[in-house]
């Protein structure tokens, strides 16, 4: 039987590790899974002004050369994904397989770049609680909100036990980001893109002109679902992971 494959998690803003909480039991079956916090909300470490994706990848790096790991998945959703373009570029070596769900690998506009610093200074002015409320809905599609509302009330506490300081400096962090689709164009890495039909922060045209640009690219769109697919589909979600680790695996041996 082949080997089991390390599968690197890494969540989106501003969230943290338990937006996988749906998806580990299935995966850890398949994988030896990493999901570690990027904005460490519950440590007293001082958060620089700007906390970018490259910054991330490094932490990320780190963290595998820690464990003695030299090949990995990487698995990011949204500003995860931003980080595991990042990663990509930098460290191709190590990638043995990139899973991206609910993001984009072109730049910020000029008008997001700029709410991103509305964002940065709401969360300082007001509060990681405000964030949550007015995130919410465009985090999870308007049928997940109402079939299931347990969830929408554990989102928002996500991100409510979120550090403004690090909501702030992720968010100014993220306007930084240069457009990647050339490192999706020039990998030969296998790549799933993984998105929901109702997302409503990356319309659908996104992850096709991913797909498009990754050149053994697998595109899979979760029915109702909204940006956090990977909650509101997870069955379909863990599926097309498992299924992406499984052919993966197949084609090493
Ligand atoms: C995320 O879910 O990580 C964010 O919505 C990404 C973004 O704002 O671009």
């Amino acid at each position: 039987m082949p080997s089991k494959h390390h599968l690197l998690l890494i969540h989106g803003f501003p969230l943290d590790h338990t937006l996988w909480q749906p998806n580990m039991e299935a995966l850890a079956r398949v994988a030896h899974v990493m999901a570690p916090d990027l904005l460490a909300f519950d440590t007293a470490e001082d958060v620089p002004a700007v906390l970018t994706m490259e910054h991330f990848a490094e932490q990320l790096k780190a963290q595998l050369d820690a464990n003695g790991i030299q090949r990995t998945v990487l698995c990011g959703l949204s500003m995860g994904g931003y980080v595991a373009l990042a990663f990509l570029e930098r460290w191709p070596e190590r990638v043995s397989g990139i899973i991206l769900c609910n993001t984009r690998s072109i730049a910020d506009t000029d008008e997001a770049k700029q709410g991103r610093e509305a964002t940065a200074l709401d969360a300082l002015a007001k509060g990681s609680a405000v964030i949550a409320r007015a995130m919410v809905p465009k985090l999870l599609s308007e049928q997940t909100r109402s079939t299931d509302p347990e969830l929408a009330k554990n989102v928002e506490a996500m991100i409510a036990r979120q550090r403004p300081e690090a909501i702030a400096a992720a968010s100014r962090g993220m306007a930084l980001r240069p457009d990647r689709t050339h490192v999706l164009r020039a990998t030969d890495t296998p790549t799933l893109i993984i998105t929901g039909e109702n997302d409503a922060l990356m319309p659908l045209p996104t992850s096709e002109a991913m797909a498009t640009a990754a050149p053994r690219s697998t595109l899979v769109v979760l029915p109702h679902a909204g940006h956090l697919s990977n909650m509101e589909a997870a069955d379909g979600f863990n599926t097309a992971v498992v299924d992406f680790l499984r052919v993966l695996a197949e084609g090493e041996h």
